[in-house]
């Protein structure tokens, strides 16, 4: 990059990177809100009971549905338990439409039990037969049982009328029943709870379950003792609790905001809630690198202050555009320059410098989101004392797996936070597609305990 692209990259480059200090003091705050949400209710990060206390032993058998709803598509599941920690698996996905996704609940339930049904005429023998489900619902839920949870806000681009305060597993059922499909829902499990299981499940050691998707989130095992606010008889060991860390900081005390993440903050269908989410996962990140596209092409610094109409609009820059980029080893850049002229219908033909900008601009906010993802993987691991204790950690989401160097770049700033060796003793186990999983296991659990 020559001349006044040098002194963008200073600019930006003092805009998205978080030293060791910083990285340090996010960490600390995030301990203190974990301890806020496991005292009361209310607070920031929710800390969520999720009435899930056993561990999976591998020996489970049987047949349970899973239902997956919260990230890209629908997923219809039918796991088949084998008693050596193996499994057999039949799926279906469907497509949740954008009318769906901002209607009516109702409506959205009998989207799903429409597809249970239709999923169950095709692959099952027996389509009388009652079948235990489990729900992964990957949304902040106010978990009353295990099978019970009123909706506390929608997240990732859902905002369903008749849906908040009101329990997602009764819609649910209302709508099997409307539809005669035999199917009870036997377990509501967030994605990171049904992560953390489906990991357990071949890893006994596993500790916490990560998404870092379309959303972001995480899971793990409480001691007893620090969950003060839990207020019902039922003792236990430790309990799984479901953080909903993506609300992390909605006071604005400790994130490093940029006038382009207030920009994607104010414009979305939540301002204000899940600020965290918002600078780490796969729904926004491609936003923000446009956002910094454009305000870099109005100040006549960046593709000689031409745009188009795809690059004008929001959310055209796809999250996968990112990896792509950051992906791009050719000498002139030269997918990137295609997906610059070619998809997202840059009129002119863009020049080396410009690519390289762009892609340095992806590798800040993509290196962003990993440290901070970092920082709250370091507050967890810090405050269960399982950071010198060759932790195991369940992760999955296309952030994880598809932006290029996220796991090393994570693991550079748990170096920066404590040590090399640390660093190096985490082990991430990616569970593609593990959370409904997961929900089958703890649907099987819970059925048993009945
Ligand atoms: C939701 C969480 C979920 C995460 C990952 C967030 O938007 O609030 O419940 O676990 O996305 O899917």
């Amino acid at each position: 990059m020559e001349g006044d692209k040098h002194e963008i990259a200073i600019e930006l480059f003092r805009d998205f990177h978080l030293d060791a200090e910083k990285l340090q003091l996010i960490v600390n705050q995030f301990m203190e809100e974990m301890k806020k949400g496991l005292d009361h209710e209310g607070a920031t990060v929710a800390m969520i009971p999720s009435y899930v206390t056993g561990r999976p032993t591998g020996k489970e058998v049987g047949k349970y549905l899973a239902l997956d709803l919260g990230g890209t598509n629908l997923r219809v599941i039918e796991f088949e338990l084998l008693g050596n920690s193996e499994f057999k698996v039949q799926q279906e996905k469907y497509v949740v439409s954008d009318a769906l996704k901002t209607g009516d609940m109702s409506e959205l339930c009998d989207f799903i039990a429409e597809c249970v049904g239709e999923f169950i005429s095709k692959h099952s023998t027996d389509s009388e037969e009652r079948r235990q489900l489990g729900f992964t619902f990957s949304f902040p839920v106010n978990q009353t049982a295990v099978d019970r949870g009123t909706l506390m806000h929608w997240t990732k681009g859902f905002s369903c009328a008749n849906a908040v305060g009101q329990d997602v597993v009764v819609a649910l059922q209302d709508a099997f029943h409307r539809k005669d499909i035999p199917v009870q829902v036997a377990a509501l499990v967030n994605d990171t709870v049904g992560t953390l299981m489906a990991n357990a499940y071949k890893n006994p050691k596993t500790s916490m379950g990560i998404i870092l998707g379309t959303g972001t989130n995480a899971a793990y095992y409480e001691k007893y003792e620090n969950i003060t606010k839990w207020k019902h008889d039922e003792l236990f060991e430790d309990m799984v609790i479901n953080m909903e860390w993506g609300a992390f900081d909605f006071e604005h005390a400790v994130l490093p905001y940029t006038a382009y993440d207030n920009k994607l903050d104010r414009e979305s269908i939540n301002p204000h809630y899940q600020p965290f989410e918002k600078m780490i996962s796969g729904m926004y990140l491609g936003e923000i690198v446009r956002n910094v596209i454009v305000s870099l092409i109005d100040r006549e610094l960046l593709l000689s202050r031409t745009s188009s109409t795809v690059l004008n609009k929001q959310w055209t820059f796809d999250t996968a555009y990112v990896s792509a980029i950051l992906d791009d080893t050719t000498d002139n850049l030269q997918k990137t320059g295609n997906l610059l002229e070619k998809i997202l219908e840059v009129p002119i033909e863009t020049s080396l410098s410009d690519r390289q900008c762009i892609q340095f601009i992806c590798q800040l906010i993509s290196r962003r989101a990993a440290r901070l993802s970092a920082c709250a993987i370091a507050a967890v691991l810090n405050s269960t004392n399982q950071i010198k204790n060759n932790p195991v950690v369940s992760i999955d989401g296309s952030v994880f797996e598809h932006l290029p160097h996220f796991e090393d770049q994570m693991r550079e700033a748990l170096a920066d936070l404590f040590d090399d060796d640390v660093a190096k003793s985490v082990t991430f186990e990616l569970a593609r597609d593990g959370s409904g999983f997961g929900a089958a296991i703890i649907a099987m659990m819970a059925h048993k305990k009945q």
